[in-house]
């Protein structure tokens, strides 16, 4: 006979599909996702604080990867990014994106591609910032995306990986276990001077992980070398952040 659902079936299940559709907006559901996530203010806040841990200057050329509805896009270009090219594997994020970042696009500073990091050619570099924004804990291999990226950046570029667990509280420990995990394995794809910035929102703080290219030929030398020193782990650098978002 089959079994009927309880509430924690039905719990799992309505988590299973928002988990979905912020991994891939799709649909009518995906284009409201889409909008909660251009409206609220906490997103807003949190993209912000990325933004402000890439030191964009002035004629940066900048990449997102998983911009969602463009949030993040908008304050690089506020920040003076000549170029930002923007990837979003759905169609109905890029959407939404090009909107709200109309004039730059128009202007040629925002670039948008449907896609992800497999989309990336030599070509797009060189790269000044990059950065991602609750985007990392749904990539297949983070390793080879953080690898990627260093490719494509220029020597001191900065790369900046927000992630925040929204969908329950989860203890201190966890949280910042996943943020060495985070900054061992930027250091292993070559990054240099890896610190954590930490934001309080709720239900649990955000956290910023970045680090700094290297030049190519040091890269692969400083990837063997983080291999070597994982154990013991090398200690973290963790800012907290003020209310404001500064560190
Ligand atoms: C939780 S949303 C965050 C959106 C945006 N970064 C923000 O903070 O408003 C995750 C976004 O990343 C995109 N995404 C997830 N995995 C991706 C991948 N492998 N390549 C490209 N986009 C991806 C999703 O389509 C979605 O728009």
């Amino acid at each position: 006979m089959p079994r009927t659902l309880g509430l924690d079936d039905l719990a799992e299940r309505a988590c299973r599909a928002i988990i979905a559709q912020f991994r891939r907006p799709t649909g009518k559901v995906g284009k409201l996702f889409g909008v909660l996530m251009g409206m609220r203010a906490s997103n807003r806040r949190r993209n912000r604080w990325a933004v402000e841990h890439l030191s964009i200057q002035r004629g940066d050329r900048v990449l997102e990867l998983g911009c969602g509805p463009g949030v993040g896009v908008r304050y690089a270009v506020e920040a003076g990014a000549h170029e930002v090219l923007a990837l979003d594997h759905s169609i109905e994020m890029i959407r939404q994106a090009d909107w709200r970042n109309r004039p730059a696009a128009a202007a040629g500073r925002v670039v948008f591609r449907l896609g992800g990091l497999e989309t990336l050619h030599p070509e797009d570099g060189p790269i000044d910032a990059a950065f991602m924004v609750n985007v990392v804990h749904f990539l297949p291999d983070r390793m080879q995306a953080f690898d990627m990226i260093g490719e494509l950046l220029a020597e001191g570029g900065r790369l900046a990986v927000v992630y925040q667990p929204r969908m329950r509280k989860v203890s201190e420990a966890e949280l910042l276990a996943g943020a060495e995990e985070l900054a061992a394995e930027m250091r292993e794809a070559g990054f240099a001077d890896v610190a954590c910035h930490r934001l309080e929102l709720k239900p649990n703080a955000a956290l910023c992980v970045v680090g700094h290219a290297r030049a190519r030929a040091r890269r692969a030398v400083a990837g063997i070398q983080a291999k070597r020193d994982a154990r013991p782990k090398p200690e973290l650098r963790l800012v907290v952040s003020d209310q404001a978002g500064h560190a």
